[in-house]
């Protein structure tokens, strides 16, 4: 069985996010989609409603489990059996700083491949703190997060 990790802050999960969990559920037989305590990000929604709103958002993709993890990635994988990282690249900026994190993984745990995926063209520039910065002025996120969870991040940001 081939088991692959998509991890991030998801913080909130936007539509970029939906696309890659979306495509790469389809490619592997398990995917486990790991929601990180990031001690560098200062994240509006805790963990627990980060899993509820992708769990929600997810919920007719059979083969994904939603999780929350601490520490490194690479042992988290290892911890799972998951031979893949899937990363979503937006744009040529997000290369370096992916590349690195590639091969550091790699250098951790050197029985996990890192798959880079090109996001989807229409959300290249989307990321969770631009939906937070449009939502809390007021600005409209559709099309940028899924319409079932799209009130409650309204509501987080009041
Ligand atoms: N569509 C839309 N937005 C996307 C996206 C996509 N396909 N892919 C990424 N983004 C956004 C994210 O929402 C995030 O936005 P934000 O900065 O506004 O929150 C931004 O792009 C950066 O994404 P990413 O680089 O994946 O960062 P992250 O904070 O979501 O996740 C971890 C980073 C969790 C993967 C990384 O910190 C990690 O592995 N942590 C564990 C500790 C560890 O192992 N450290 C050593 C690493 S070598």
């Amino acid at each position: 069985m081939k088991t692959a990790i998509y991890p991030g802050s998801f913080d909130p999960v936007t539509n970029g996010h939906l696309d890659i969990i979306k495509r790469s559920s389809a490619i592997f037989d398990k995917l486990i989609v790991a929601v990180s305590v990031n001690r560098s990000k200062t994240p509006l929604f805790t963990v627990q409603e980060r899993i509820e709103l992708i769990q929600r958002v997810t919920k007719d993709i059979q083969n994904i489990e939603v999780v929350t993890f601490d520490g490194l990635l690479a042992d988290y994988a290892k911890q799972r059996e998951a031979s893949v990282i899937v990363k979503g690249l937006r744009a040529v900026t997000d290369f370096e700083y992916e590349f690195q994190m590639a091969l550091m993984n790699k250098n951790l745990n050197p029985e996990t491949e890192t798959l880079f995926m090109a996001t989807s063209q229409n959300y290249s520039f989307l990321s969770s703190s631009v939906v937070k910065e449009i939502g809390a002025l007021g600005g409209n996120l559709e099309g940028l997060v899924p319409n079932e969870i799209m009130n409650e991040i309204k509501m987080k940001l009041k």
